[in-house]
């Protein structure tokens, strides 16, 4: 009788392990069913638990490095005036003031050409001209900076041939190269105040409210830089730029 007892209990054991259908036990009788379901529950509850704690970890390191790399991106997009010679910018991209052939000239174009040496003429023949307000990349050749920007402001005429939306255009589509070729510093000459004769002042009201247009839409993700040739042109700069 007490043989059949314990038979009986241990057929139990089995049928209740057997539903929760742990091991396979079809023909063996395992005497130890009721510890290893504990185990396995200590088991699901530890990994469960190490589990969460790894999500959080990725959690809280994933917003630490969206953070960091806005912050980064916000630190560097900047704009900086600086005077000098625009040819020995050690940048990704210069801007040249050129004209409607891209075959060179006087001012900061002839400059670029002269530095640049007989590659870049050779470059810009291919290159068809370009018309006022647009923009056209080259290499740089024997230039420190890596690209340059070729674009074409317009001639100052008393400001009613639309001479700000070209000035503006200038700016606007030298940056959008920048942008497309994911350039990260660029910097630009003041187009047109020169041999074009564009009052200084307001082309460079033109050229902060174009830039920062750009930089404000996360649109450029960089360093500007305005290049002027003298420290007069540079103090207009300063001025707009501590009333902005
Ligand atoms: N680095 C930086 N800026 C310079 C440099 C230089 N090496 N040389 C001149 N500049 C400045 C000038 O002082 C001016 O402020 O560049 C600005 C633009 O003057 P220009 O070069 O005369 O250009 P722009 O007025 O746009 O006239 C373009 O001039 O050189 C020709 O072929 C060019 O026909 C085009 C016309």
């Amino acid at each position: 009788m007490i043989i059949r007892k314990i038979t009986l209990m241990k057929m139990k054991a089995v049928i209740a392990t057997d539903s929760i259908s742990l091991l396979p036990l079809r023909g063996r009788h395992h005497p130890f069913t009721r510890p290893r379901a504990a185990t396995l529950s200590v088991a699901i509850t530890a990994y469960t638990f190490i589990f969460g704690v790894i999500l959080r970890i990725v959690i809280i390191f994933s917003i630490f490095v969206k953070n960091t790399w806005f912050f980064m991106k916000v630190k560097e997009n900047s704009i900086r005036i600086t005077v000098g010679d625009i040819t020995r910018l050690h940048v990704d991209a210069i801007v040249n003031a050129a004209n409607n052939t891209l075959l060179g000239g006087g001012g900061v174009d002839g400059a670029i050409h002269r530095a640049a040496g007989p590659g870049l003429l050779e470059e810009c023949r291919t290159l068809g001209g370009c018309p006022t307000g647009k923009s056209k990349m080259t290499s740089a050749y024997n230039l420190p900076c890596r690209k340059i920007i070729h674009t074409v402001g317009p001639v100052w005429h008393g400001g009613s041939h639309d001479e700000p939306e070209l000035l503006a255009s200038c700016y606007d589509t030298a940056m959008k190269i920048a942008e497309d070729n994911f350039l990260t510093s660029i910097a630009f000459p003041c187009i047109s105040t020169g041999v074009y004769r564009y009052p200084k002042r307001e082309a460079a009201v033109i050229a902060l409210e174009t830039i920062f247009k750009h930089l404000d839409s996360g649109a450029y993700n960089g360093e500007v830089i305005i290049c002027c040739f003298t420290r007069q042109d540079a103090e207009i700069y300063e001025e707009l730029l501590e009333t902005t």
